[in-house]
């Protein structure tokens, strides 16, 4: 519930009558008369209109950040990875299918082979392709399924010419179209089959479940994943504008995605709005979220043209470099709060997107009116991330770079047209961020855990229960630099790191 005038408001106020805008380092949030034990606050929140999450961390639309892995183990969370999009919309919808299967098991193009096909030419397609499974479904010219051939088929076939349907097994256990997850489990248990092919009434294979994958399912599954109706996987992928947008669309609603972020340095500009609209005509049950933003008037632009949700933050993440580059952008905690106070008026969910580096800055951004954070930096260098860790100067990193960087626009139209430079030729490039190194930080969860122990912490301290009650009680003190030197730890050597702490001046060695 919104309260018309809130604690912060009189902050804020007297900062921009100022003519100031205040960021992470700026602010600390006042502490408040608290019964609530930190452990016992809900971190329910959304991401857009209809997209929940269970925490409210949200995964950046980077090609270093959020691919399938990340997408998948951020879900797992309580969270939700939106997959980038320096990707074909082949390539992009193919990582959203692989996070809806994740928790669905049900596999709807299976591999298959036809009865006429050799044994030779089956293994010779098994190398080829690279498969790592020896099982295949046999169609007819009708493309009606006839029978199954498994590891053992070949394994025991000393004739390679023989043709799949001289070897394969012909009694199949198969099932209906529409059967669930959980049927399909207890027949294949019955039956003692490892493979469930699903069938339509003129025998046409439609799908398939395999047993390994269910029992992977039914065994793993926590209350805190953030799943659809169907107990899929919540994700979200991010397009661009124009015909960009719409190509992918179509591969990504037919794969089940679950929100799209129309994905720009300038949130509120004219093609964007346009897209947006046309979004909302088109596929009026998806939601959009749109950015990035970081003024009121541009909230109130977007929230307008149908946005069910919108995204914030110009030039504040740590690759990026559009402040500095384009001279643009206001500081991160006063962008939040300005745009909160619009989007607050309508139900419309914001996000704050870049600048989160310290677990604190998560009740911060929520304090001055987010709904959730979108982080890139913090969990590019986790296992989950895409590429491989590189040994540099004694320790292990991981490749972390803006979409705006040169090499990112170089690789994909996709980065480019974020910086609505899509017709740039590539020595012409004015880029907007920069292309570096982080740490490697292990596990996606211990770095999550870190982070969600500081906002519940943070919300202990300001006495709220909820994520709603933290954007409705928070108020602020404004810090000069000696507040922020007071607030690290000073005066000693530190000798052992925090698993949640390193400071400042390590930060930028
Ligand atoms: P953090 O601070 O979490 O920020 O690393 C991630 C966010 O930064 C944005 N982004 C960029 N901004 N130039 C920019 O000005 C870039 O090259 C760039 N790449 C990403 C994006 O909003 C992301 O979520």
């Amino acid at each position: 519930m919104h309260k018309i005038e809130l604690p912060k408001d009189k902050f804020f106020e007297k900062v921009s009558a100022q003519g100031f805008a205040l960021t992470f380092d700026d602010v600390r949030l006042k502490t408040g008369y608290s019964s609530v034990m930190p452990d016992d606050v809900s971190l329910e929140s959304k991401f857009s209109r209809n997209i929940p999450l269970k925490i409210p961390i949200v995964s950046a639309a980077m090609d270093t950040v959020t691919e399938h892995k990340l997408a998948i183990e951020i879900a797992k969370l309580g969270g939700l990875g939106i997959i980038h999009k320096n990707l074909t919309p082949e390539e992009q919808s193919f990582e959203v299918s692989k996070v809806k299967f994740y928790l669905n098991g049900l596999i709807n193009k299976p591999k298959f082979v036809h009865e006429d096909d050799t044994v030779e030419s089956i293994i010779n397609r098994i190398k080829d392709k690279k498969y790592k499974f020896r099982s295949f479904l046999v169609l007819n010219n009708d493309k009606k399924l006839v029978g199954l051939l498994t590891g053992n088929d070949f394994e025991f076939c000393d004739n390679y010419n023989l043709k799949a349907s001289e070897i394969m097994t012909t009694e199949l256990i198969t099932a209906k179209v529409g059967t669930t997850l959980d049927e399909a489990y207890e027949i294949m248990k019955k039956e003692k089959k490892k493979m469930l092919p699903l069938v339509n009434n003129e025998g046409r294979l439609c799908g398939l479940y395999v047993f390994s994958d269910l029992k992977r399912i039914k065994s793993g599954t926590s209350p805190m994943y953030n799943v659809d109706k169907n107990g899929q996987l919540r994700v979200g992928a991010a397009v661009g504008v124009g015909d960009d947008a719409f190509a992918r669309l179509e591969k990504l609603v037919s794969q089940g995605v679950d929100v799209v972020v129309i994905d720009t340095a300038h949130g509120d500009s004219k093609l964007v709005i346009e897209t947006l609209k046309e979004i909302k005509k088109q596929y009026s049950s998806i939601d959009v979220v749109v950015g990035n933003i970081s003024e009121s008037e541009s909230a109130k632009r977007l929230i307008d043209a149908g946005a069910d949700g919108i995204k914030i933050g110009q030039g504040p993440g740590s690759i990026c470099t559009t402040r500095i580059i384009a001279g643009i952008g206001s500081p991160q905690v006063t962008a939040v709060y300005n745009c909160s106070k619009i989007a607050d008026k309508t139900g419309v969910p914001d996000c704050a997107d870049g600048g989160i580096r310290y677990p604190g800055d998560v009740p911060i951004a929520i304090g001055a009116g987010a709904h959730s954070v979108m982080m890139g930096g913090v969990i590019a260098g986790t296992d989950e991330s895409p590429g491989e860790t590189i040994f540099f100067k004694g320790r292990q990193w991981k490749e972390y770079r803006g979409m705006g960087s040169l090499g990112a626009m170089e690789k994909n139209k996709g980065s480019r047209e974020r910086y609505n430079q899509k017709e740039t030729g590539k020595s012409e490039l004015i880029p907007e961020g920069v292309e570096g190194l982080v740490p490697y930080k292990g596990k996606l969860s211990d770095v999550i855990f870190n982070f969600v122990g500081g906002l519940k912490r943070g919300m202990g301290y300001v006495g709220a229960r909820s994520i709603d009650e933290l954007r409705e009680k928070a108020d602020f003190h404004m810090i000069t630099a000696s507040g922020q030197k007071e607030s690290h730890p000073h005066d000693l050597e530190v000798i052992k790191e925090a698993p949640n702490y390193a400071p400042p001046t390590k930060r930028e060695e």
